[in-house]
This record gives structure tokens, C-alpha cells and sequence, in this order.
């Protein structure tokens, strides 16, 4: 069986009346869709984690950079919203480097455009920014092609945070690594990481992977070293939110611990992302930015507060996974394994063709 092109699920879109995103903070609860045609409620979005995920955050940021200028009749206004706009977005959330890939890809569009009548260049915005969703859903499939043969018939898969059709703009990353060997006939059953504090694993992953009919079972984060000593886990997959030059990966927070214990119990640890998430301008892990969130994300759960005042929270929402305990990285251009420098270079350049069926 072939997989499905198109995701179960559409966590953002361009419609006429503006962006239609799929609020991811009330998952599973509630299936609520927002439209909008205003950058401010897209950034605050973003900051609340509603629209989450390295690559769904670029396909959010370019959408908001075309409302931006939908309104403008002169290129100079124009120019001022979208630069303002843009500024309000790079501020959201510093980690996912495909964010700032899309800004600066729709940027380049605007400079090409200079001195073009005002309709032309939004035009010209909104073609750029459907073509980074439409680029990152053939991505995803491309991922999920590329990974699939990694992934044993009958395996056990641990998986971290969510990497699926709600983080992109297709159907996902280590996800659809996943969901490809599914649909190719591979038996699966994925022990989905709670994932705390904001619990995408337990909220989104779960919901997500019901919905393909693939068995999941949901695990708090602290029994991952159990499962993999019980044998239940044959490989560890996660996506990533920036990939540094040297293959360092920077993830949600909980991915470094799950790569040292997949090293102790001898199980393959592998990352999965587009080349968009590959930031060759940065050496290692270490010079990325970390997010670090508000006490409120740790100290609430479901409205109730679960810790005592006036006691400190350390919460940074990423981690760094040297590169030297990941076994290979996924992308749409093809697997690569240590040492990862030169492969991370040239990846683009010489992508390897997707294995047959
Ligand atoms: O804080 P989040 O939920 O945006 O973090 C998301 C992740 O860490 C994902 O693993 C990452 O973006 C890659 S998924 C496509």
C-alpha cells in the first residue's frame, strides 16, 4: 500500500478569509479551529504553543508576513507592516530555525519585488508562502519514504514530543516515518512520551496516531529506561527543532536523556527533519538558543497549580543531543549516519532518490 499524500489532519491553511489554524492547546478536548487575518493573534498563537512545531511554525510565519501586507496600497506601508511584522514574529520563539528560515525566504521574495505595483507583490508573498507549506508537506513525504526501511516489521518505537501532521505542513517528520511503515504493511506499536510540561506527547501524538489506527500506548517520560530495558523498544525517534552544522540536535526538552539511555541499552536513536531544520551557520548544539518558558508552563497542569508558592521553576523547553549519540538523521534528501559534518553540508546538494516502493 502507498501512503496517503494528504495529512489526516490540517493544522494550518491559507483560506480566503485569512489563516484557519487548529488550536493545539485544546487538543484533545476540543477539535478548534481559529481563522485570523491578524499577525498579532498568529504570534501570540505561536507563543502559546496553539500552533506548534519547527516546521509549522515557518508555514505560520510566512502566512503572517502575507497578512501583513494583504492591506497595504502603497509599497512604502507596505514595506513598514511587513518589517514590523516580521520583527514581532522573529520574537516569538527563538529555538526553530525553520521560523526564521521563513522570514527571511519571504524577505528575499520583497527585495525581488521592489518597485512592482503593490498588488503584484502581494501576490507575490502569498505564492512564496503556499509554496513553503506545499514544499514542506512533499518533505514530510519524502522523510517518511526515506525513513521507512529503518523501521523493523514489528517493532516497538519510542517517540518524544509530537512530530506529526499537527508540527508541519504535511504529515510530519518522525512521524511520517512512522505512519509510512504502517501504511506499507509494517506492524508498529509506539510508546508515545507524555512529554511534560505541555504534554504534546500524551495530548497530540496520542490523538494523532489514533486516528491513523496505529497502537499507541501512552508512557510518563520517566519510564522510558524501564521499556527499553524490558526490551519493548527496538529504536528511538524524534524530530528536531535546529540541527546544528556538526549534527548536534536541539529538541524538545527530554530528548538528550532518551539518546543516553537508547546508548546504554544499545538501541538506534535516530532524528527526523527537513533540511529547512539543518542550520549550517551555527557549529554546534551549544551556540543554539534554548527557549525558556514561563514557571506557569511547569507549575499548572489543566488549570490546577501543582506547586507550592514561592518555589523556583527551571523550565527550558529544548535540550541539546550531542551528535555523537544519534545513529542516523532522516531528511526529505536522504539518511544520513556519523559523522554528520560533511553529509549536513552537502545534503542538498546531492540528495540520494527516494527508494522504491
Ligand atoms: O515546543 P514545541 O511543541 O513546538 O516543540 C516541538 C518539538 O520539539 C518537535 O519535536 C520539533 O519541532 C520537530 S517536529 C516536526
Amino acid at each position: 500500500m502507498v501512503n496517503n499524500p494528504h495529512p489526516i489532519i490540517e493544522s494550518i491553511v491559507w483560506t480566503d478569509q485569512g489563516v484557519q489554524y487548529l488550536d493545539q492547546t485544546r487538543l484533545p478536548w476540543q477539535e478548534h479551529y481559529v481563522i485570523t487575518k491578524d499577525v498579532e493573534t498568529i504570534a501570540e498563537a505561536i507563543e502559546r504553543l496553539e500552533i506548534r512545531g519547527a516546521p509549522a511554525l515557518g508555514v505560520a510565519a510566512a502566512y503572517a508576513l502575507v497578512l501583513s501586507a494583504a492591506e497595504a496600497r502603497a509599497e512604502n506601508i507596505l514595506r513598514l507592516r511587513f518589517e514590523k511584522a516580521a520583527e514581532r514574529i522573529r520574537r516569538t520563539r527563538p529555538t526553530a530555525v525553520n521560523l526564521f528560515w521563513a522570514i527571511q525566504r519571504m524577505s528575499m521574495v520583497l527585495e525581488k519585488n521592489k518597485g512592482s505595483p503593490v498588488q503584484e507583490i502581494i501576490e507575490a508573498l502569498l505564492k512564496e508562502a503556499l509554496s513553503i507549506h506545499e514544499e514542506d508537506r512533499e518533505m514530510c513525504r519524502r522523510i517518511g519514504r526515506h525513513g521507512m526501511s529503518l523501521i523493523p516489521d514489528l517493532a516497538g518505537i519510542l517517540s518524544h514530543c509530537n512530530t506529526g501532521a499537527l508540527a508541519t505542513g504535511g504529515e510530519g517528520t518522525a512521524q511520517a516515518v512512522i505512519t509510512t511503515a504502517f501504511s506499507h504493511g509494517k506492524t508498529i506499536r509506539v510508546y508515545a512520551d507524555e512529554t511534560r510540561p505541555l504534554l504534546q506527547g500524551a495530548r497530540l501524538t496520542a490523538w494523532e496516531l489514533r486516528k491513523y489506527g496505529i497502537p499507541v500506548t501512552v508512557i510518563a517520560d520517566n519510564t522510558a529506561a524501564v521499556i527499553m530495558k524490558e526490551r519493548k523498544v527496538d529504536l528511538v525517534i524524534v524530530g528536531a527543532d535546529r540541527i546544528a552544522a556538526n549534527g548536534d540536535t536541539v529538541n524538545k526538552i527530554g530528548t538528550y536523556a532518551l539518546a543516553l539511555l537508547a546508548q546504554f541499552h544499545g538501541i538506534p536513536f535516530y532524528v527526523a527533519a527537513p533540511v529547512t531544520t539543518i542550520d549550517l551557520a551555527t557549529g554546534s548544539g551549544d551556540l543554539i538558543p534554548i527557549e525558556e518558558r514561563a514557571a506557569t508552563d511547569l507549575s499548572i497542569v489543566a488549570g490546577t497549580k501543582i506547586i507550592p508558592d514561592d518555589v523556583s521553576v527551571y523550565a527550558p523547553a529544548f535540550d541539546v543531543t550531542p551528535h555523537r549519540l544519534i545513529s542516523a538523521i532522516i531528511t526529505d534528501c536522504g539518511v544520513l549516519y556519523p559523522p554528520f559534518e560533511e553529509g549536513l553540508k552537502n545534503i542538498r546538494i546531492h540528495p540520494a532518490p527516494l527508494p522504491d516502493d
